[in-house]
């Protein structure tokens, strides 16, 4: 009994072993030259034609791979009714739920895809089955993205290619050609605006306008391949891939807990999730539009600690503005500052640190930054202040020196004005 199942397993692996030996590396050689299936294809028009032009860029064409390794079929043959007979394997065009299978046949496969790159993930197939894509796909929806949808099915480059339609300049406009079409999305429950506030946020700005590669687009936030939209309580690790300290304050903090009972989502409910904007003072406080006063009501606690933290912003903010202007002017008049310029680099720095503390909502932890800011601020503005001083002083003793020889002159000339009249060949 135990003995034949045990044998019955051992010669299933070894069916399973043989059948993968024998059919899979032949879907997966490289083709043969010439390529039947590339020289009929690409004399012919429009939707028949593009797939061979296309592939010529492809990275799959780049390592010697073509149409029969997705398509099935016999590549030797120039006779259509060989080349694309089922008895060759031509399996036509995939059907939108057959595409991650087909795609999984080398990408899911680790010893094969090491042969062309020793650091390619491959659990792109996995991933996308836990995707709200895959798993509607596997219930029939066949509107969601497949793989083809994101990366095309022909003319397919390396993400980091700029011309990949993930590149992650161009991410949003691969998302959006779904996700912003009211049409297409008519018949779900979902909004399609995120493209139009994404577009308005500081990471568009930064990625798109000024590729910038370390602000995020959609992917960055939902997986790559696992695209989900966050649990509300997993927005601020989402966000702290990035903003790490502004994390490790705000889940330490009171709010943490309160928003996990009250089922908000973190980060998002202050700074919004696709229209991110870059912040102000004018967020905090304890009167509109400051965020706080969504939840917290006049005269509470928690808004005189709102207030007492928008005035530390406010006033090391205006410490710095004093202090810049008076380094400036001194430095105009010729005066040597360079050294409390520099330093005003570290209380900038220091004001940035106090509006992550906020993330704390605890006063005194703001209170402490904004105090080094304050210093190195106040020590450089003193020192604004006394080479002012300086230069007034050394102003009065250039002065004296001048008015000096002015006099000197003067009193020189009118001499010799008076030697003249009085020399003998004067008239
Ligand atoms: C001698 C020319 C010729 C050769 C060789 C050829 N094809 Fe085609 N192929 C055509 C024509 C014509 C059509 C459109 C008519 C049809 O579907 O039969 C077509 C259609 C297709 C389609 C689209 C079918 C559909 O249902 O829309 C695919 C995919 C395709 N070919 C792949 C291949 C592959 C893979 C090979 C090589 C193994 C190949 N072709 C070889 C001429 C050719
Ligand atoms: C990396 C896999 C892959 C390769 C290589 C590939 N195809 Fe395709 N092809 C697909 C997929 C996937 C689809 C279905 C696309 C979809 O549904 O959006 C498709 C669709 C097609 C279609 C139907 C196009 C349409 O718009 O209806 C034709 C024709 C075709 N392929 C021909 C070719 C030819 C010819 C080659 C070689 C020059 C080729 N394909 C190479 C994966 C591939
Ligand atoms: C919803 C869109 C989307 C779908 C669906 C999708 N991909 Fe991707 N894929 C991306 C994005 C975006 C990247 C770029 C990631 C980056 O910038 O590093 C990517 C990267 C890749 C890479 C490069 C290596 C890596 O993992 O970063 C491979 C290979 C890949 N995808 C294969 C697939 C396969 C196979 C499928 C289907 C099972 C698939 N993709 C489905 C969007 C998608
Ligand atoms: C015959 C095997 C095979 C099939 C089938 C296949 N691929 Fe590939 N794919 C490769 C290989 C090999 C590479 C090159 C990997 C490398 O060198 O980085 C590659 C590269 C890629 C890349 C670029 C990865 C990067 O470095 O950013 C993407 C994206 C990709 N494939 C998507 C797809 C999609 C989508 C499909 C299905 C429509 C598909 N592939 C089907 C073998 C295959
Ligand atoms: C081919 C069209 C198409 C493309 C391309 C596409 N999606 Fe989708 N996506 C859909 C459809 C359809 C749904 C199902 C809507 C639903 O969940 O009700 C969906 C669902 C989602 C969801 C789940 C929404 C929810 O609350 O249920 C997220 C998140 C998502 N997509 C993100 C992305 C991202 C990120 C990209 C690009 C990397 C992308 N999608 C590309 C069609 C697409
Ligand atoms: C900075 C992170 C971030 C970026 C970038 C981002 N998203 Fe989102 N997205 C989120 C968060 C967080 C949620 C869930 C919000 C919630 O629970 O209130 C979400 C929700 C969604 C949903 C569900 C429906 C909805 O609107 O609530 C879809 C679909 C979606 N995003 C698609 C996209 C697309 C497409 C892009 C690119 C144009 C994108 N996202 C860019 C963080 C992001
Ligand atoms: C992939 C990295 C990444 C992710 C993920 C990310 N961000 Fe950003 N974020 C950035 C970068 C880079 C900047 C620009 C920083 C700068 O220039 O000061 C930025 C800027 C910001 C700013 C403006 C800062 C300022 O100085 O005014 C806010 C607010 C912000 N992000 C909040 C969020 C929130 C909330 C999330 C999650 C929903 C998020 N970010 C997700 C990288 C990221
Ligand atoms: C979405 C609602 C919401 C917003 C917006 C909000 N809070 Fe809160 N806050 C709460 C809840 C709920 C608690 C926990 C219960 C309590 O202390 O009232 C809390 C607690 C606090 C506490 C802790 C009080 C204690 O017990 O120690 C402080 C301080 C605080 N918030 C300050 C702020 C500040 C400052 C802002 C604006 C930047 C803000 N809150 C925005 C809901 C909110
Ligand atoms: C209760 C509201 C609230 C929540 C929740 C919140 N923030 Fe903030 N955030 C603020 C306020 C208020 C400021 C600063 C205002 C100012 O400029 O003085 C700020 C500033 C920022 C900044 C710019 C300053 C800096 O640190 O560089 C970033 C980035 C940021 N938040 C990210 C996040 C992230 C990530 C999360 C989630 C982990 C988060 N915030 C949660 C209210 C909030």
């Amino acid at each position: 009994m135990r003995g034949n199942s045990w044998r019955r397993m051992v010669f299933s692996a070894l069916g399973a072993a043989a059948v993968f030996l024998l059919a899979a590396p032949e879907s997966r050689a490289a083709a043969p030259q010439p390529d039947s299936c590339v020289q009929c294809h690409r004399a012919l028009p429009g939707k028949l034609g593009a797939p061979a032009k296309m592939l010529e860029a492809d990275i799959h064409a780049q390592k010697g791979f073509s149409c029969v390794n997705c398509h099935g079929g016999d590549p030797a043959s120039f006779d259509v009714k060989v080349s694309m007979s089922k008895e060759k394997g031509y399996t036509g065009v995939p059907k939108p739920a057959e595409i991650p299978a087909l795609c999984d046949k080398c990408h899911g496969d680790l010893a094969f895809m090491r042969r062309f790159s020793p650091s390619i993930a491959v659990d792109q197939h996995k991933a996308y089955q836990t995707s709200v894509h895959g798993q509607r796909l596997a219930k029939g929806d066949v509107k969601v993205a497949t793989c083809a949808s994101c990366h095309n099915a022909h003319g397919i480059l390396p993400a980091a290619h700029a011309n990949s339609t993930v590149y992650a300049p161009k991410v949003a406009g691969t998302c959006s050609k779904c996700h912003a079409d009211k049409a297409y999305m008519k018949d779900y429950k979902i909004p399609t605006n995120q493209l139009e506030n994404y577009l308005q946020s500081v990471h568009a700005d930064l990625l798109i306008k000024k590729r910038e590669l370390s602000a995020p687009t959609c992917n960055d936030c939902h997986g790559n391949h696992g695209a989900f939209p966050p649990a509300v309580s997993s927005v601020s690790g989402m966000c702290g891939q990035c903003h790490v300290n502004n994390r490790d304050l705000f889940v330490k903090s009171p709010h943490k807990p309160a928003f996990e009972r009250m089922k908000l989502p973190e980060c998002v409910v202050c700074h919004s999730n696709h229209k991110v904007v870059r912040v102000s003072e004018a967020m905090i406080g304890d009167k509109s539009p400051a965020v706080c006063v969504s939840c917290h009501a006049a005269g509470s606690p928690q808004l005189r600690v709102a207030a007492g933290m928008r005035k530390q912003i406010e006033d090391l903010k205006s410490l710095i503005h004093r202090a810049t202007e008076e380094l400036e002017k001194a430095e105009r008049l010729g005066m040597e500052v360079s050294e409390a310029k520099f330093s005003m680099k570290e209380a900038r720095t220091m004001l940035i640190k106090v509006r992550t503390q906020v993330h704390s909502f605890a006063l005194k932890e703001v209170e402490k930054e904004a105090q080094i800011g304050n210093k190195v601020a106040q020590g450089a503005l003193q020192t604004a202040l006394g080479a002012l001083k300086e230069f007034e002083a050394r102003r009065r003793w250039v002065i004296l020196p001048i008015v000096l020889t002015v006099v000197l002159a003067l009193l020189l000339f009118l001499k010799l004005r008076e030697m003249e009249r009085k020399s003998p060949g004067g008239v």
